[in-house]
């Protein structure tokens, strides 16, 4: 079944078609990579399925329901959750400060109800911390729970933004480049990552440059140029596309970014 539906969605930005009546659907339990090179559109389709950004025309359907015109959090509360090229941590929180309120601002908690806490509330609230500390466990930072978001590494933040999609509980998971600019164990600890969200019957679809990490992990490979699909297929009908490796022409055809 499918549980996402790109139906001929377009985005202009001043005359530049960043999305161009784009359209394919994503199955359930499966690693997707989203490769093309830069300016392909690739981030343009998270922030439109996210609804960070609207669309011209076309709609994303997730689960049977169109989710046009609804705000992040709501689409975030419906089990779409995403990470972010650019990685967002306020830098004077402690690491479980950070996340736990990433995981209730994702989930559209009012500031209101914030400050009118009931015990029932208080109960919740520390039941989000000891999920919090569970997660940090998971992708092996408990002991950073502490420190402050601007004493991470670029890596332990990758790692972080992995623990906050995990937090949210979600069905489908965007990661926008998960392993960009990390070292090479950090990128294998990633990869393993992906594929224990697999196994939790999690849907992923990860934008990638590095075609290692989407040869070892990905089910499938849409690539777009151009903000269309030209290339959709297994990773081996990929590696060996004509038009791939034309549209990556004049880079190394083992690293597309
Ligand atoms: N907010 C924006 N305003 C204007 N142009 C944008 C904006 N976001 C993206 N673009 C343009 O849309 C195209 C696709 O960008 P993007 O989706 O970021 O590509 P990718 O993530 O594949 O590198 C590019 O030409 C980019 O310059
Ligand atoms: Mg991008």
């Amino acid at each position: 079944m499918a549980i996402l539906e790109i139906k001929n969605v377009s985005k202009d930005f001043d005359g530049v078609k960043a999305l161009d009546n784009l359209s394919f659907d994503l199955r359930e339990d499966q690693i997707t990579a989203l490769v093309g090179p830069n300016g392909a559109g690739k981030t343009t389709l998270f922030n439109v399925i996210t609804g960070f950004q609207e669309t011209d025309s076309g709609t994303v359907v997730y689960k049977s329901a169109p989710l046009t015109h609804l705000a992040p959090h709501k689409i975030s509360r419906m089990g779409i959750a995403r990470t972010f090229q650019n990685i967002r941590l306020f830098s004077h929180l402690t690491v479980l400060e950070n996340l736990m309120l990433a995981r209730k601002y994702e989930t559209g908690e009012r500031l209101s109800s914030a400050l009118l806490r009931s015990r029932k509330m208080l109960n919740e609230e520390k039941i989000n911390q000891q999920r919090t500390i569970e997660l940090l466990e998971e992708v092996g930072l408990s002991h950073k729970k502490d420190a402050l978001g601007n004493e991470l590494s670029h890596g332990q933040r990758r790692l972080i933004e992995f623990a906050r999609v995990k937090a949210m509980d979600a069905q489908l998971l965007l990661l926008d480049e998960p392993t960009a600019g990390v070292f090479p164990e950090m990128i294998a600890a990633i990869k393993k990552m992906i594929l224990n969200l697999k196994e939790m019957g999690k849907t992923v679809l990860f934008i990638e440059h590095d075609m290692k990490v989407v040869m070892d992990i990905a089910d499938r490979v849409i690539v777009l140029n151009h903000g269309k699909v030209i290339a959709d297929g297994s990773p081996m009908e990929i590696q060996n596309n004509e038009e791939v490796i034309t549209a990556y022409l004049g880079r190394r055809r083992n690293n597309v970014s």
